[in-house]
């Protein structure tokens, strides 16, 4: 692990190290051919505070899987802090900070200090976000607090120029903000939102947890059990806001030691205050323990998470996916087979492979049905039970081939999107559609 300070060292540094760290010795031919379409190492993003704890180290562990080249950088920003907040005494751990990031590999830690990165009082050049983000939830009581995180996630996107960028939705105001400043200013950058980690308890992980004492980390775990009671009555079917905020509020009221700041139901990506849940809200809420400011919230959504799993043909995609779907109570969709059913048809027609129009046609003219049953789903094209014939090796040789034609792939991602917003249907009886509506003659 590299250790910089400077910005001169982090960018000479990153410079040889988005080309030295590609495998090209040990690339295959068809490796190469794609390393020199893409010839720049992917580089993910961690920033943070320091004082790092397992939700840090999600989006780190998250990062080292998905990236060639993992930075983190620890800075303590002066620009998020007004006059009486905790700047001065927020936890700093260095060290251990370092053999966290160490073990957990990440290749570069920059630990700058504020003059270093030219902030030293005078006034700077900022990133305003919008006016509406800024009048709902942290924004209120602290209004400096996100014109100095937009500031200085820019500068750092800037020195660093990550491909990925890896966000807690623990700050689930502070993640719509800057994917908010990557969509306006163009940043060439994608935000990966990653899940708020927890203690056993519930509470959410903070370095500002520190500060508590151990009676105090009792009563804060009314914060998430606040938000789990929201949660509940969600499930069974609450929608408006009024209700969902007075659970909140009321549990709170039987815990005098957190004072509450506010509990807010917004639009998860707008931040635009709602009345009731069409598909997702955001439930979030802020107090006081003693000196300690705490947040948390819980997103509801009432269309269910969508998962893709990938990777090669016969990893075993189907049967994890299968697994994980029962498991979670979710829909499974095995978008392969409606691409080996196409393929079939395809081949049962007599049309060439390469007659992209005809392809495009017969399908835009068929039928696919996914029959959920226990075992593996049954599939039929045009009424047709294909679920054994779309397994054959002609079919699997061709299946490639007919997923890379642009209109086939068009029409069955609407048509998966019609089945995902169709879930509960599915879940229960299996559905069938038509691929695109027969045009009235
Ligand atoms: P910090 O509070 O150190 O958090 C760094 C990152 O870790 C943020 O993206 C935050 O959302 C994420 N995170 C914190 N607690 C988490 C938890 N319990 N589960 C999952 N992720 C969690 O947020 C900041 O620093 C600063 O504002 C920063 C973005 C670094 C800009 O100064």
């Amino acid at each position: 692990m590299r250790l910089f300070k400077t910005l001169a060292g982090l960018r000479c540094y990153l410079e040889t190290a988005r080309w030295r760290s590609l495998p090209v010795g040990l690339a295959s031919p068809e490796e190469k051919g794609k390393l020199r379409q893409s010839p720049k190492a992917v580089i993910g993003f961690v920033p943070t505070m320091g004082a790092l704890h397992p939700g840090h180290c999600s989006l780190i562990r998250r990062a080292r899987q998905e990236n060639e080249l993992v930075v983190v950088s620890i800075f303590v920003n002066p620009l998020q802090f007004a006059p009486g907040e905790d700047l001065h005494s927020y936890p700093q751990t260095l060290e251990a900070d370092q053999e966290v990031c160490r073990q957990l590999g990440v290749d570069v830690l920059f630990t700058p200090d504020a003059a270093a990165l030219g902030i030293n009082g005078e006034p700077l050049t900022q990133v305003m976000p919008p006016a509406p983000v800024l009048q709902v939830l942290c924004a209120n009581s602290r209004p400096h607090h996100f014109p100095g995180v937009t500031t200085i996630v820019f500068k750092f996107l800037n020195l660093i120029q990550p491909d990925r960028l890896y966000l807690g939705q623990k700050d689930a105001q502070q993640l719509a903000i800057l994917q908010r400043m990557v969509q306006d200013l163009n940043l060439p950058v994608e935000i990966v939102p990653c899940p708020t980690v927890r203690e056993v308890s519930g509470l959410a992980y903070s370095s500002r947890n520190q500060y508590l004492t151990p009676e105090q980390r009792l009563e804060a775990v009314h914060l998430s059990q606040a938000l789990q009671q929201a949660e509940q009555l969600f499930r069974r079917g609450e929608r408006w806001a009024n209700p969902l905020v007075t659970t909140v509020r009321e549990h709170l009221l039987q815990h005098p030691a957190l004072a509450l700041e506010y509990v807010e139901l917004v639009h998860p990506v707008t931040l635009t205050p709602l009345e009731e849940i069409v598909e997702t809200g955001l439930l979030a809420i802020a107090a006081k323990l003693g000196q300690t400011r705490l947040i948390d919230n819980v997103i509801l959504r009432s269309r269910s998470p969508i998962i893709a799993i990938d990777g090669p043909a016969g990893a075993g995609k189907s049967t994890v996916t299968r697994l994980v779907a029962e498991k979670l109570g979710l829909i499974y969709l095995d978008t392969g087979a409606m691409y080996r059913a196409v393929t079939w048809l395809v081949l049962q027609s007599g049309i060439s492979l390469a007659d992209e129009p005809a392809i495009a046609e017969l399908v835009s003219q068929s039928s696919i049905e996914l029959i959920s049953t226990h075992a593996a789903p049954v599939v039929k094209i045009n009424g047709v039970d294909v679920t054994q014939a779309i397994r054959s090796p002609l079919v699997t040789s061709q299946v490639s081939a007919i997923a890379a034609q642009k209109a086939v792939r068009q029409q069955l991602v609407q048509y998966q999107r019609h089945l995902g917003a169709n879930g509960g249907l599915w879940r229960r009886v299996g559905i069938s559609l038509p691929m695109f509506s027969r045009k009235q003659s």
